[in-house]
């Protein structure tokens, strides 16, 4: 039997505090589980049948994990799925034996098998978790969850959502995913795109909210590749923080923003609609807007005043890059995909052209070498500062997502950008990052577009 921790307390209390046997005491520590199983559940509108999905204790999105800034946090991963897995704890800096990567920091987790995860939650802030052996096919069934990371002090607002944005890729009759997560097309264009947009796992979210309230919206791309351009209506916004990390200064929404796979925004909104009016959190696609999350305001009694423009939230521990003029600096020259003119590059240690490449099913060079090898993109001491400068030579854009650090972008004009964990370079252009070198151990950098990750997007950085 699975004693649970009230059972042990209770045993406890009976037997007396001198009675607790050593076996009740580890009973007692047993990690709470996160579960990898299939499940089916109403993805689509309910005229449709369910869809069977992946999912962490059998649902989309998988169980919230919420924790206080400097808890610890542990879970015991329990493998029920048909393919060997991993859980990647995104944005957290964490020991590099606990982040999750298959193949680079841990083996998969066999079917019927266990991982106990392990770390403490340094950093406040909105993070996600998902699978990372796989992940073009594991992410997109449904595999990831949202690990919120509360302030040490509580944070003014009247509402703190969660809301996971995914596009699912449906058959339109029978609601299933489509299984071909190896396609090559996908792969060498933008990515696996769905054809149904949902927020949490469900198309229509709807919250009530009351006037001149402030919520705080924490918003995830959990999408293989769409990047969501988003925008507010009926709010005044501001973003207060990018893939988890406080900005200084809360800057205004004042148009359509990006969110790329990966990444993470934390906006607060004021309720300036009216009482029997309806704010939105608008999804724009092709120039078309859509309401992909519906406020309805309702008549509040106690309704409040309009509450100042908000202050900066508490920045985390230790950020700072310093001394990026004397940093050692990287190149990662990106080429390859369709309309890309890749004719060779290395991969598993052989050089190989074009059509090759295509029959291998690897579409994407980074400095000529396709997917991870023995060698990392940079060396680097713990503690230092590096530079990696990021160009874009193929037609589409990328989501760079860097584990267990989080980097600034060196700006031209020599100022630094916000902190980030994952960067969206576009076609043609070259984007210059700075980060130290956090813990030590082997770190993945890849595009968060799955498929491309899959087809060669990805290298690492070795820290000793
Ligand atoms: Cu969110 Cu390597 O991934
Ligand atoms: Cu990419």
């Amino acid at each position: 039997m699975n004693k649970t921790r009230r059972d042990v307390l209770c045993l406890g209390a009976a037997l007396g505090v001198g009675g607790l046997s050593p076996t009740l005491l580890t009973a007692a520590a047993e990690p709470t589980h996160l579960t990898a199983k299939l499940a089916n559940v109403q993805l689509a509108p309910s005229k449709y049948p369910q869809t069977s999905i992946w999912g962490y204790d059998g649902k989309i999105p998988g169980t919230l994990i919420r924790a206080q800034q400097g808890d610890r946090i542990t879970r015991r991963f329990v493998n029920e799925l048909p393919q060997p897995s991993s859980v990647h704890w995104h944005g957290l800096r964490i020991d590099n034996a606990m982040d999750g990567v298959a193949g680079l920091t841990q083996d998969a987790v066999e079917p019927g098998d266990t991982f106990d995860y392990d770390f403490v939650a340094r950093d406040a802030g909105t993070y996600w978790y998902h699978a990372h052996n796989k992940s073009v096919e594991q992410v997109a069934r449904g595999l990831y969850g949202a690990l919120i990371v509360d302030e040490a002090e509580p944070v003014d607002v009247d509402r703190d959502e969660v809301l996971i944005l995914d596009d699912w890729l449906l058959d339109t009759e029978t609601a299933q995913l489509d299984s071909d997560y190896a396609s090559g097309h996908d792969r060498s264009h933008a990515g696996r795109r769905g054809n149904y947009i949902a927020t949490n796992g469900a198309a229509f979210t709807e919250i009530p909210v009351g006037q001149n309230q402030r919520l705080r919206l924490r918003l995830i791309n959990a999408a293989n590749a769409r990047i969501f351009q988003l925008s507010l209506a009926g709010f005044d916004g501001w973003v207060m923080a990018y893939d988890g990390m406080p900005l200084e200064v809360p800057e205004k929404v004042d148009g359509p923003f990006l969110l790329a796979p990966g990444q993470r925004v934390d906006l607060f909104v004021d309720v300036i609609a009216d009482a029997g009016e309806t704010a939105h959190l608008v999804r724009v696609d092709d120039g078309e807007g859509y309401s992909q999350v519906t406020f309805p305001v309702g008549s509040d009694p106690t309704s409040r005043l309009r509450r100042d423009v908000p202050k900066a939230l508490p920045p985390n521990p230790d950020m700072d890059v310093p001394g990026i003029e004397t940093a050692r600096r990287f190149e990662l020259h990106m080429e390859g995909g369709a309309m890309g003119g890749l004719e060779r590059a290395k991969f598993n240690g052989k050089d190989m052209g074009f059509r090759a490449l295509i029959n291998a099913n690897q579409f994407w060079s980074f400095n000529g070498v396709v997917g991870m090898t023995e060698t990392p993109l940079a060396d680097l001491s713990v503690g230092e500062t590096a530079r990696i400068n990021i160009r874009n030579d193929t037609a589409f854009p990328h989501a760079m997502h860097l584990h267990g650090m989080h980097v600034r972008e060196v700006l031209d004009n020599g100022d630094m950008g916000p902190l980030r964990d994952t960067l969206l370079v576009f076609p043609d252009e070259a984007r210059e990052i700075a980060f130290v070198a956090g813990g030590s151990g082997k770190w993945i950098f890849h595009c968060h577009m799955l498929g491309h990750s899959a087809s060669g997007m990805a290298t690492w950085v070795n820290v000793e």
